[in-house]
């Protein structure tokens, strides 16, 4: 597999921008660079970058060798309480078939995953009001208990200070809450006004202080996104220092009021992975659904990009298609096992090894 297919008659990187990778791979050490300059390496007019993948694929090799990680990802419920622009399975749209796991469903299923050898199983939901904090430490208690080895990651949207605190002594490990964007107009773009952009950023810095292993991120190409805002977005995550970042493209939802706009680029992504992998080097970096969502081999090519984690999914095959944040999208279908095997062979054609530990950040 080849990241140059990607390029195929696009002109060379220019000297300039070669300097610029070479400035962003001793910027995590010793040099200085701004933002504003790192983002000349992701907009247009298109050139090659396979240059600047190898590099991101070096940095990758030197901290985390040929490893990719593997999350089982279980959607526990498409109920949400909110209505984010973009997003599938929000509060408005009607014409979502609604479902919830219950407490001892998700349970199984994560016995399941540990099964098929998943060492870090992840809980994503919309923001169901109908789980209390109970629910989730029962959950939690659960899987701990049977599985002393196994990592658990909340992707449960945005809660109190109480109870984040609350879950993280039950055991739970990580949290994901991606911050979507760094820029307060954005933001307010992206989501109604009921959501609020202090408090998702505020909700970063108490997950961090409670002790939980943090994801940020965001999407590209999402609507209304500028160079300007993922400047913004990489003084964020430099200030927030995240020991993961999940990203991926933007795709439309027939069914949102972004429905009819365009969906993120693929030389985007690839891009940013790699920009993000020579800032952040020891950073846990999913190559996500979505990408794979966007052209067959995404997924391949965003490990091949400076990605180290993938997310196969764990949930029931007959809540899968009712999990649908963005069109089209991928392994909706399948039984667990034959995601994995799937994933294992796509994995193995990168040149990297899908394993099977809990892969915690190494800083
Ligand atoms: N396209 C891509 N990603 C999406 N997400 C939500 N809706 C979309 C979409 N239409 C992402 C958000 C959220 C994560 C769970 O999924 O960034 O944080
Ligand atoms: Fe559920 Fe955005 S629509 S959190």
């Amino acid at each position: 597999m080849d990241l140059r297919d990607v390029y195929k008659g696009l002109p060379e990187i220019s000297t300039q921008q070669k300097d610029l990778v070479e400035k962003l791979k001793k910027s995590a050490e010793e040099e200085e660079i701004s933002m504003e300059e790192v983002i000349r390496l992701l907009v247009e007019p298109e050139y090659d970058a396979t240059y600047l993948h190898q590099a991101a694929d070096e940095v990758r090799r030197a901290h985390y060798g040929r490893e990719v990680y593997t999350r089982g990802l279980i959607e526990f419920s498409n109920f949400c309480r909110n209505n984010c622009l973009y997003c599938g399975i929000r509060r408005d749209n009607r014409k979502v078939e609604r479902y919830r796991l219950s407490c001892e469903e998700i349970v199984s299923c994560a016995d399941e995953g540990y099964g098929l050898g998943f060492r870090t199983i992840v809980l994503q939901g919309g923001e169901d009001g109908s789980y209390s904090d109970e629910d989730f430490c029962r959950i939690i208690s659960g899987i701990r208990e049977h599985h002393p080895d196994c990592a658990v990651t909340l992707s449960l949207g945005e809660r109190s200070y109480e109870s984040y605190k609350k879950l993280f002594q039950e055991g739970a490990d990580r949290y994901l809450l991606r911050h979507e964007t760094a820029d307060k107009a954005h933001y307010e773009y992206l989501h109604p006004a009921e959501m609020s952009f202090e408090h998702r950023r505020e909700s970063l810095y108490q997950l961090k202080e409670i002790g939980y292993q943090v994801g940020a991120g965001m999407m590209l190409g999402s609507p209304g996104q500028t160079p300007e805002y993922l400047a913004k977005d990489l003084a964020f995550l430099k200030e927030l220092s995240p020991d993961m970042i999940g990203m991926g493209p933007f795709v439309p939802h027939k069914d949102t009021p972004f429905g009819k706009e365009q969906q993120g680029g693929l030389t985007l992504t690839l891009k940013m992975l790699s920009v993000i992998r020579l800032l952040f080097p020891y950073v846990l970096l999913p190559a996500t659904t979505a990408l794979g969502t966007i052209h067959p081999l995404g997924r391949e090519y965003g490990l091949m990009s400076g990605a180290n984690v993938v997310m196969p999914n764990l949930s029931p095959t007959e809540v899968r298609k009712l999990y649908s944040l963005y069109n089209n999208k991928i392994c909706t279908g399948e039984e667990s096992a034959q995601c994995v095997g799937c994933l294992d062979l796509r994995v193995k054609e990168t040149g990297y090894e899908l394993v099977s530990r809990r892969g915690d950040v190494r800083r």
